[in-house]
């Protein structure tokens, strides 16, 4: 059942989606070559408790982080570890949290340094398909109609879009329906409506679409061991244009403010 937010749950869910995405901005002043994905992980934790919030993905199912840590060629939920971030690596950073009893989930993928084009390209696509998805993401369109505006984007750069990993509704829980694919057909799938809230999460592979799920049953990583990228958002359905309730700004004013003190 796909459910339709009160004008109160909304409001508390800008709350928490706040607070995800200043986690995230704490997090992008600390990837750097030399720092561990462990550290990463303590930082985002401490940082969630200490502004009131819970860290949802911690314990859920047994997933033992805070963040799900995606290194290179990690699609999703990777685990956080003594991995030392290197120069040209990218790291995904997916998190969510819940705040007085509703969630709010994003994710980032940072560049370590200096990366090669080619993967640069990669992230830059990712999150533009992201937006693209948002923009057709109205009262009245498709499930299939944002997931075909992922696909279309991505496919068009020469990049394959994971099949069995998708978006998904949320609220008081941290999945709730519909899923929402990033491959489709237009036209098709549950209709939007006003007050509805989703998750759009785009995860992109420079190669192949192949995934491979490791014997514990959580870690995803590409089958050729290419690079893959994941950007989140969350999202209010609304008659028209949706409110982004995630934001990057904060990402952002700690990327820029690094570069400057460079
Ligand atoms: N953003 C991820 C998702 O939507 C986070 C889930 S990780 C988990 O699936 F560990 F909590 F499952
Ligand atoms: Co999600």
């Amino acid at each position: 059942m796909i459910y339709l937010q009160t004008p109160e749950e909304i409001e508390l869910s800008r709350a928490a989606c706040d607070l995800v995405s200043r986690t995230l901005g704490e997090v992008a002043k600390w990837v750097a070559p030399g720092i561990t994905t462990l550290r990463l992980d303590t930082i985002a934790r401490e940082f969630i408790l200490d502004n009131g919030g819970k860290p949802a993905c911690l314990g859920y199912g047994g997933f033992p982080g805070t963040l799900c840590i995606e290194v290179n060629e990690m699609v999703v939920h990777g685990f956080p570890s003594n991995y030392v971030l290197r120069e040209g690596d990218i790291i995904g950073t997916d998190c969510v949290v819940e705040l007085n009893g509703m969630h709010g989930d994003s994710c980032y993928t940072f560049a370590v340094g200096e990366i090669d084009e080619k993967t640069k390209r990669l992230l830059e696509v990712t999150k533009e398909s992201l937006y693209k998805g948002i923009e057709v993401a109205r009262g009245g369109k498709r499930i299939g109609d944002i997931a075909n505006a992922v696909q279309t984007c991505c496919e068009h750069a020469g990049y394959s879009v994971v099949r069995e990993m998708c978006g998904h509704g949320i609220g008081h829980k941290m999945h709730e329906d519909p899923e929402v694919p990033n491959y489709g057909r237009r036209g098709t799938g549950p209709v939007l409506k006003p007050n509805m809230m989703i998750c759009i999460e785009p995860m992109i592979n420079l190669g192949s679409k192949n995934i491979v799920i490791e014997r514990d049953g959580w870690q995803c990583r590409t089958r050729d061991r290419k690079p893959s990228a994941h950007f989140e958002h969350q999202i209010l359905i609304t008659p028209e244009e949706p409110e982004i309730l995630t934001t990057f700004r904060y990402v952002e004013e700690a990327l820029k403010s690094k570069s400057v003190n460079q």
